[in-house]
């Protein structure tokens, strides 16, 4: 392993970066000087064009994945002392939401192999407060949407897609952004496409399109632009609602990088493979399964290293070699927070275990092959 000094001259490898050219520095300076800042005309442009991409009819463009999150449980109707059912494997932000509309997050166990929200462990959890389910597709590998849905409708529930890990996966030849009543997608930069900070819901229900549309706008039924439009001042706040809203020159950078989802969706296919193919030959470490009948977008590369390894030794020793290995996630459950809470070890024991045996490895469209062979010289020697 190198020492400290040659270490820091080594180039330090993310474990995720955006991608940002020409094109979208242009779209955002024509935005920029195009008079409109925000709430202006590219923000229904980008909603069409990306409810478009994935095959949904409406698309509510937010300024976070979290505020895409909290929209959905808005408009399916999550009140004060209902049950949301989360995966415990995620981002904090999942939970989080229902608490914002006064709801108990249930926390469901995650199946073994792909660490994706067990079916089984929902229909454990349903009660007759639980209002709705939110899936994630942990990593960029769609949940089990068939299952859940059954689940879902046998129960009169709702079920929200947390698809910030997978635009451009596919579940069964549907494409994700069609899989839930209502699916949420975050464009921060880490993830496949970026508008710096930024989110998006999709749905096929029209009405609940708009309640979010009023909602990201303070719970106002009408936008400065549409009042200019009709050339009329007045306005309802109709309820309580925040300011969501994603700006004109985000939404450009957004359509900008749109076209290019696609091929960095492939692009991170490929180096799952080379990753993949590597591992292969490592007793110690396990990619996590993709399912035949899914699509991988590869938000992360996660492996699942022997319970014989120390995680926190490999991962120090990754990056002391500037590899940017990182952990996805903690059981939400376990954060100060929700133990403060109630919430105790040993509400999903798989979660629990498997989160200690996880590590995340670098994953962006721009790596090189050099660069990815760096990785797995690393992981080789880490895991020696
Ligand atoms: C699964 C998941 N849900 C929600 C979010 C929240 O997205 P944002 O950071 O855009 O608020 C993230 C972001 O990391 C995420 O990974």
């Amino acid at each position: 392993m190198p020492d400290r000094e040659a270490a820091a001259s080594i180039p330090f490898l993310p474990y995720g970066r955006q991608e940002i050219g020409d094109t979208d520095i242009k779209a955002v300076v024509e935005a920029l000087v195009s008079g409109w800042l925000t709430t202006g005309p590219r923000v229904s442009q980008f909603e069409q064009a990306f409810a478009q991409h994935c095959g949904a009819a409406e698309g509510v463009a937010v300024n976070s994945g979290t505020a895409a999150l909290h929209a959905a449980m808005r408009a399916i109707g999550v009140r004060t002392g209902d049950e949301v059912i989360v995966p415990a494997l995620t981002f904090a932000a999942s939970a989080n939401a229902a608490i914002y509309e006064g709801a108990t997050p249930v926390f469901a166990d995650v199946e073994e192999d792909t660490l994706l929200i067990d079916p089984a462990s929902v229909k454990q959890r349903i009660s007759p407060r639980t209002r709705a389910i939110v899936a994630v597709d942990y990593a960029g590998q769609p949940a089990d949407y068939d299952a859940l849905r059954q689940i879902a409708r046998s129960r009169g529930i709702r079920l929200i897609a947390d698809s910030c890990h997978a635009p451009g996966a596919i579940y069964r030849d549907r494409k994700v952004g069609t899989l839930g009543d209502i699916s949420c997608f975050s464009f921060h930069p880490v993830k496949h496409m970026t508008t710096c900070e930024g989110g998006m819901c999709t749905t096929d229900d029209a009405e609940m399109a708009a309640h979010m549309r009023r909602f990201r706008n303070h719970g106002i039924d009408s936008d400065h632009r549409s009042r200019e439009a009709k050339g009329s001042y007045a306005y309802d706040m109709a309820e309580l609602g925040y300011n969501y809203r994603l700006p004109d020159v985000q939404c450009a950078l957004g359509m900008a990088q749109l076209p290019r989802l696609d091929g960095w969706v492939t692009t991170r296919q490929k180096i799952a493979r080379f990753y993949d193919r590597a591992f292969a030959r490592l007793p110690q470490v396990a990619p996590l399964y993709t399912h035949s009948d899914r699509s991988n977008a590869y938000h992360i590369y996660v492996v699942r290293l022997a319970a014989s390894l120390d995680r926190d030794r490999v991962f120090a020793a990754l990056r002391a070699e500037g590899i940017g290995a990182n952990v996805h996630y903690a059981p939400v459950y376990s954060h100060s927070y929700y133990r403060a809470r109630g919430y105790a070890p040993g509400l999903c024991p798989v979660a629990e275990r498997t989160s200690k045996q996880i590590l995340t490895l670098p994953m962006f469209p721009a790596m090189s092959e050099e660069d990815v062979s760096r990785v797995v010289d690393a992981v080789t020697r880490a895991t020696a």
